[in-house]
């Protein structure tokens, strides 16, 4: 799906999100922090505040966390998402599945992840996408089979994190759900929006569908949306 600018990209999206929450309430979904869905959020936002929306029956698992961050740090996906989408929507706080990289046990943690995506595996996944192909930190060699847990940045992962981060202190590693879970949604929309996302963009739809390229792995997907700006798909 090709929109002529953000804007219009985002109200794309956000029109066609509320129409699946309106059609199945209690939508299981996972959601991506990052700027990418900044706009789409703000969107969200506001459609609950009309009335025209509501997350009061859907369940959201955080896509992925980084580690070595302080709790409160606004950097952290958690913060992110909370300041830009889930503190202005109505999604009841036990109804978010977070991903606490600073659990005790985060195997069991990750397990726990698994075994809940299993048992109801998600209806929608919306990802954003690195430069370098991830898909949540779902780096560049990584297996479709993967399950949720503990993973090494790349070193752009980590360069890109900067962007999100007020300290020099950049996390090295984190934790993400697995290209399992993403694969095994009944439904995935892949959002991207910039002219350094058409590289990319480019080769997860034309190269070759490799985990080299985590993205490119959608394709085997029955029922993936790629929702791009006009500035994502200049290179399509
Ligand atoms: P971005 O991050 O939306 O901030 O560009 C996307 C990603 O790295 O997955």
């Amino acid at each position: 799906m090709q929109l002529p600018d953000t804007q219009a990209w985002a109200e794309a999206i956000a029109q066609a999100w509320c129409a699946r929450l309106n059609a199945q309430p209690a939508l299981h979904m996972c959601l991506p922090a990052g700027h990418t869905p900044t706009p789409v959020y703000a969107q969200m936002t506001r459609a609950v505040a009309g009335g025209r929306v509501s997350f009061h029956r859907a369940t959201a698992f955080l896509l992925d966390e980084y580690g070595g961050l302080r709790k409160d740090d606004p950097g952290r996906c958690a913060n992110m998402l909370r300041t830009q989408l889930l503190d202005g929507i109505d999604l009841p706080a036990q109804q978010f599945v977070g991903l606490d990289a600073d659990a005790a046990d985060l195997d069991a943690l990750c397990r726990a992840h698994d075994q809940q995506l299993a048992q109801r595996p998600l209806d929608l996944a919306i990802l954003g996408i690195g430069t370098n192909g991830h898909l949540g930190m779902n780096e560049p060699g990584t297996a479709a089979d993967s399950l949720t847990r503990r993973v090494a940045l790349h070193a752009s992962t980590v360069a890109a994190s900067g962007r999100y981060l007020t300290h020099a202190h950049l996390p090295t590693w984190g934790v993400t759900i697995g290209m399992k879970a993403l694969l095994e949604a009944r439904e995935v929309w892949l959002l991207a929006t910039g002219e350094h996302k058409a590289a990319v963009i480019e080769h997860t739809l034309h190269g070759e569908i490799s985990s080299a390229v985590p993205a490119s792995l959608l394709r085997t997907h029955p029922n993936c949306v790629v929702w791009l700006d006009a500035e994502a798909a200049s290179r399509l």
